[in-house]
């Protein structure tokens, strides 16, 4: 009976704006762990408002209590004390999250889109007013890597910080590789099985693991950066031929979000990478995510799961919802805020440094290797690998792999190069990934 009383005494009222893929996974758990919730956190978080556009659609699934499709009916209820996010799209999420917050709401979000533009400012925000805003959801789904980050590697300088955070894209590059699918056939098929949107631009092209890497790298360099300084290119020019290729050369390849402190300032960007077939990220497949970071005092860790989904997201926000509720209990929220104290340069992709695998049909005839040597010798590009492959009437295919040098050396050579009569076709140009000793 006491303990009921108890119980009662401390329930903490949540509302959800949205009821879409990851907001039914967070009401699935919370409904789910309910018993288990005052052993765990010393309190229940239950659900008080769901915000949707559309309650018809809801309505057989959620309470007619619950459901509003009004905003002021959230803000005004005092007795909501944690606002979830999962929406998605800036507006109206970033205006509701910070008339929650000045109201001493708490947050949750799994708002990528949001968090890699407007976090600082949502940030800041939370200070102003206390609050707890934790976005656990917003990179790499169920992965922990976020809290990882601010909390148990804070005792580390982090100089790199990579992942595959892009399921769909890896998706499609596992049946490239492991079937030897056409990137057409690999997207199709990850639309069937509901992988990839109707319009996949966000993901193939890079944007969607784009947001994800400014989220990341602000964390581990302790300082801003957002969705527009990070570079991204897209899968959609791999082909078979090109995995086949990497194959033979001993990699893999994946999109990988980069991002790297050096002495010139940080790198961020996002790109079909070729990485040797031993990095641990070359061995994650399918629709999976994972992150792979170098502290100094730590050395290597990587971190590996479901980066999207209902449930496994939710696992995310609901980790978040009971931090919250812990840290409400012991008067300590607000503790864990904005990870940036400091400005450090964002190094121009231009500036950036890599090797890099280029295919080329050219004429086969004498001279031209001689021709094309002399244009990356002029550029300081340095080759570390030459490879005749294919030879069709008098034109042969040739792999040409760099070492390290800048991307705009690299791509003054190239242009001269693509001008070049002896020239047929430049059919690819891939980065290529080697661990730095
Ligand atoms: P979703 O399935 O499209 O669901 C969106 C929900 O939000 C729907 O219930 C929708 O209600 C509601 N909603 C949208 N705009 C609204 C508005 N202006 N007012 C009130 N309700 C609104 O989206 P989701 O896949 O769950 O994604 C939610 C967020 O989580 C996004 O920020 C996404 O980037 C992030 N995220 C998703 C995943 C994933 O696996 N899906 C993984 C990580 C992070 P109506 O149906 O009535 O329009
Ligand atoms: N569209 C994303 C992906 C999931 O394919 O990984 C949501 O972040």
């Amino acid at each position: 009976m006491q303990e009921d009383q108890d119980m009662a005494e401390c329930i903490k009222k949540v509302a959800l704006l949205g009821m879409g893929t990851v907001g039914s996974g967070v009401y699935e758990i919370l409904q789910k762990q309910r018993d288990h919730m005052p052993d765990k956190i010393g309190c229940v978080l239950e659900v008080a408002k769901v915000l949707v556009r559309n309650k018809a659609k809801y309505a057989d699934r959620i309470a007619p209590e619950l459901l509003t499709d009004q905003w002021q009916e959230v803000l005004s209820d005092d007795s909501i004390e944690i606002v979830v996010e999962v929406m998605g799209g800036i507006e109206p999420a970033r205006t509701y999250i910070k008339e929650a917050l000045a109201k001493g709401k708490h947050i949750v979000t799994a708002n990528k889109d949001l968090m890699a533009t407007h976090g600082h400012e949502l940030l800041e925000d939370a200070k102003k007013y206390g609050c707890d805003l934790l976005f656990e959801a917003a990179v790499a789904g169920g992965v922990p890597i976020i809290r990882p980050m601010k909390q148990c590697l804070l005792g580390n300088d982090i100089t790199e910080v990579m992942g595959i955070i892009n399921g769909t894209t890896n998706f499609i590059l596992t049946k490239m590789s492991e079937e030897g699918m056409d990137f057409d056939e690999a997207l199709k098929l990850a639309q069937d099985l509901g992988y990839a949107e109707a319009d996949p631009t966000a993901d193939v092209e890079g944007h969607d693991a784009g947001r994800k890497l400014a989220i990341m790298a602000s964390i581990a360099f302790h300082t801003p950066v957002i969705f527009q300084d990070v570079y991204t290119e897209g899968i959609s020019k791999i082909t078979a031929k090109d995995i086949r290729y990497a194959h033979e050369l001993g990699y893999e390849i994946k999109l990988l979000g980069i991002a790297k402190r050096t002495t010139e300032g940080i790198e961020v960007r996002v790109h079909p990478t070729m990485i040797p077939s031993d990095h641990p990220l070359s061995a994650i497949k399918d629709s999976f995510n994972a992150v792979f970071l170098h502290g100094d005092a730590v050395d290597d860790v990587m971190f590996y799961g479901r980066g999207a989904g209902s449930l496994p997201t939710g696992s995310a926000v609901v980790g978040d919802l009971m931090d919250i509720a812990r840290n409400m209990q012991y008067h300590c929220t607000g503790r864990i805020g904005c990870s940036c104290f400091q400005q450090v340069p964002i190094k121009q992709m231009a500036d950036t440094k890599t090797s890099y695998f280029i295919r080329m049909k050219l004429e086969d005839r004498a001279g031209t290797l001689a021709a094309l040597a002399g244009v990356f010798g002029s550029n300081n590009v340095s080759i570390s690998m030459l490879v005749q492959k294919a030879k069709e009437d008098d034109t042969a295919e040739v792999v040409i792999v760099t070492y390290d040098v800048a991307e705009k050396q690299f791509m003054d050579s190239m242009t001269v190069i693509s001008t070049m009569s002896m020239v047929k076709k430049v059919s690819s140009i891939i980065r290529v990934y080697h661990k730095e000793v």
